[in-house]
């Protein structure tokens, strides 16, 4: 058995293993109890032995190095593994696994994670198929900002994919597996902290040279190692998820350009643009930074969305206008069969009426002979035609009134009402 064994206890009962989680070229991680709270945490083991050329064996619990040539080697990784757990754990982000301690037992050297309780995103796509772009874009979304955060510390994670990726059942997102990452010194020179990791279509050239590259070119080459690196894997990590396809190669993509990708047709295009982006061969064409990437993409979003915004808002405004107007003309055309017929001209015919009996009055109290005849008369029209029609009116207008008010009161929500 390469692994510990469930049950077995480390730092002298502070942590017990369960069981294996993954194990890699590496490493092994265990989920593990830490004891004394009962709590369940992710243990990495460094165990160097995946890919055949074994350094290392175990004998019980122990580590023990295959000869005393491969000592040396076995003693630089557990310096760098130490740096890599050191690193994590001086690295505070919500979307990074944590890294709570490291210590040394067995001949071999381990650090204690937060355990994620959920699944790679490997792990997901193998189940499910291909995930939604809604879905890719909400993991993103959180990935980059992790890296940035590493990023910021000088950290390339250098091994970027899907496996590396994991989500909890809530949807939340966390990088991990920094075994591959390196490290600006602050001298400006370039550690490993262990060996590189080399994944087809999730690798950006630069990386594959750093891997061929003898030691002398070593040095050279990692200056062509940045963000941008991590970046290419970003893009070809959400192309896989997007499309369940092993991204295209550098190469291929250098070859066919656009043609070297095969979304399905429901991938917008704005993704689709970011992601060829992100994984263009030559580095300086990429984003060169995560800012970069989030500056591009919040602007033209935040710029779309103020389109949207400012179309939709004029958009209102008109048709608001356009209601309003209506809605005048309407009520006015109410109004007029509501109350306005008080100036229908059959009110006018009822004046002249009393217009023309008070000029038969006139005549029978004047008499045909009176000089005082014809201004008698015009008083008696004019005072007959009042005497009806003015009364009349008032008797309209409050009947008009009360005709409104009683349509209002039957039509409550009508958008004439305001105008009547
Ligand atoms: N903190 C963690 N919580 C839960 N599972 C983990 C955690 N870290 C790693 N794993 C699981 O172990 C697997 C291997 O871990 P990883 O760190 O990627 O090492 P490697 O790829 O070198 O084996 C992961 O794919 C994941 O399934
Ligand atoms: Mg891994």
């Amino acid at each position: 058995m390469q692994h510990l064994q469930p049950g077995t206890t480390l730092q002298g009962g502070k942590y017990r293993i369960e069981q294996v989680l993954g194990q890699g070229g590496f490493g092994i991680t265990y989920l593990a109890t830490q004891v004394s709270s009962n709590r369940q945490v992710a243990i990495k083991e460094l165990f160097i032995g995946g890919s055949g050329q074994a350094i290392n064996d175990r004998r019980g619990d122990q580590v023990v190095v295959t000869n005393s040539a491969n000592q040396q080697s076995f003693n630089q990784q557990k310096a760098k593994f130490k740096k890599e757990a050191l690193r994590l754990a001086n690295l505070n982000h919500p979307n990074l696994v944590k890294v709570h301690e490291f210590f040394e037992e067995n001949g071999t050297a381990y650090y204690v994670m937060d355990f994620i309780d959920g699944e790679s995103l490997r792990t997901k796509i193998n189940r499910e198929g291909k995930l939604s772009e809604s879905l890719v874009l909400k993991y993103i979304n959180q990935i980059l900002p992790a890296l940035d955060a590493a990023h910021k510390q000088s950290i390339w994670h250098l091994d970027i994919k899907p496996e590396n990726i994991m989500v909890d059942r809530y949807g939340h997102a966390y990088m991990i597996d920094f075994g591959a990452s390196k490290h600006v010194e602050r001298t400006g020179t370039l550690t490993t902290s262990l060996a590189l990791a080399y994944t087809p279509g999730y690798c950006a050239t630069e990386l594959t040279d750093l891997l061929n590259e003898s030691e002398e070119g070593f040095a050279e080459a990692m200056r062509e190692i940045g963000p941008w690196t991590d970046i290419y894997s970003v893009g070809a990590t959400m192309y896989n998820l997007l499309t369940d396809n092993i991204p295209p190669s550098s190469k291929r993509i250098e070859r066919n350009g656009r043609n070297a990708f095969t979304f399905s047709s429901d991938v917008s295009s704005s993704t689709k643009d970011l992601i060829i982006w992100m994984m263009k061969p030559n580095r300086e064409e990429r984003p060169q930074s995560i800012n970069e990437i989030a500056r591009r993409s919040f602007c033209s979003s935040c710029r779309d969305g103020e389109n949207t915004i400012i179309e939709r808002k004029r958009d209102t405004e008109e048709k608001k206008k356009k209601d309003e107007e209506k809605n005048r003309n309407e009520a006015y055309v109410l109004r007029v069969q509501l109350d306005e017929n008080l100036y229908d001209g059959k009110y006018f015919v009822l004046g002249a009426i009393g217009g023309a009996l008070g000029i038969i009055a006139g005549i029978k109290i004047l008499g045909t002979n009176d000089p005082g005849l014809i201004p008698g008369l015009v008083v008696a029209f004019i005072s007959g035609f009042l005497a009806v029609w003015y009364p009349v009116r008032i008797y309209v207008h409050f009947k008009g009134k009360d005709n409104i008010k009683k349509w209002k009161e039957q039509h409550p929500n009508d958008p004439r009402s305001k105008y009547l």
